[in-house]
C-alpha cells in the first residue's frame, strides 16, 4: 500500500508548493503533518545516511515540526541537536512536538534562514538537511554558510529527490528548483566542500494525488 499525500486534493499545487517552501498557520500545520508521512522514509534515511557519532553537535536545517528528531537522538550516546528552520509555524510545532527532549536540553530550534546563520564559525561536528535545497536562494553562498559553522572535518549531508522525479509532480513548477546529483556535487565542490559522496536508497511507492510513483531518496555528502 502507497503512503499518501494531498489525499483529498484540499490544496492546489500551488497553495501546497507555497505551504511546502515555507508552512504557514493552520494549512502550513496541516502540510507539515502530511510531510511526516510523504517524507519518512527519506528523512530516517538521512539520519542513518549521516551516522552521527556519540556526543555530536548536530544542526539541522529546515526539520519542519521535527518529526523525527526523536529517532536521530537515539543513533548515537548523547547527541546534541540544533533544529533552524525559517517558519515560525515549524518551530513552534517542533518545539511542542519534542517538548521532553528540549526539557532534557538535547534538543533545541531556533527561527532562522539558511542564509545568515546565528551561529559562530566551526561550531557543528555534522549538518543535515532533507528537501530544502529546492528553496536555497544563493545556493552558493548558502552552502558556503554551512561551511562557516561546521567545524573542520564536519559533514555535510543534503538529501533530496531526483530532477526526473520533481518533473513529473505538477507542483515542482512553482518555486522549485531541481536538481541533480551532479548539480548538487559540483554545488558543494564549488563552495568549498571535499570527500563528496552520493548514495542512493529506494523507498515504498508514494501515492501523490492519486498517482502512484517510485520512489528513490538521494544522499550527497560534503566534508569540510
Ligand atoms: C519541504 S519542507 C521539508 C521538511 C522536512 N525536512 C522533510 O523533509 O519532511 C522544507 C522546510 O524547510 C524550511 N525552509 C525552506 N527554506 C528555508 C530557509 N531558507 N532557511 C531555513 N529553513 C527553510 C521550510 O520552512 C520547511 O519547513
Amino acid at each position: 500500500m502507497a503512503e499518501k499525500i494531498n489525499p483529498d486534493n484540499k490544496l492546489t499545487p500551488k497553495e501546497l508548493a507555497k505551504h511546502l517552501r515555507q508552512p504557514e498557520g493552520e494549512t502550513g500545520k496541516e502540510v507539515g503533518l502530511q510531510m511526516n508521512k510523504g517524507n519518512k522514509h527519506i528523512c530516517l534515511n538521512s539520519y542513518k545516511v549521516l551516522n552521527p557519532k556519540n556526543k555530536n553537535h548536530i544542526l539541522e536545517i529546515g526539520m519542519g515540526n521535527g518529526f523525527f528528531v526523536k529517532d536521530l537522538l537515539k543513533m548515537a550516546d548523547d547527541l546534541n541537536y540544533l533544529g533552524v528552520d525559517f517558519s515560525p509555524t515549524m518551530v513552534n510545532e517542533a518545539t511542542i512536538i519534542n517538548e521532553a527532549l528540549i526539557k532534557s536540553e538535547k534538543v533545541s530550534f531556533k527561527q532562522a534562514s539558511i542564509e545568515k546563520l546565528p551561529f559562530n564559525d566551526h561550531t557543528f561536528d555534522c549538518i543535515t538537511t532533507t528537501n530544502t535545497l529546492y528553496f536555497w536562494p544563493q545556493p552558493q553562498d548558502n552552502a558556503k554558510e554551512l561551511l562557516r559553522v561546521l567545524k573542520p572535518g564536519g559533514k555535510l549531508l543534503i538529501a533530496y529527490r531526483s530532477k526526473s522525479f520533481m518533473d513529473q509532480i505538477e507542483l515542482s513548477k512553482h518555486g522549485f528548483v531541481k536538481y541533480d546529483i551532479l548539480d548538487v556535487e559540483n554545488l558543494l565542490t564549488k563552495s568549498g566542500f571535499k570527500q563528496i559522496v552520493t548514495e542512493t536508497i529506494k523507498e515504498p511507492e508514494l501515492d501523490f494525488d492519486g498517482d502512484i510513483f517510485e520512489m528513490e531518496g538521494i544522499y550527497t555528502i560534503g566534508i569540510k
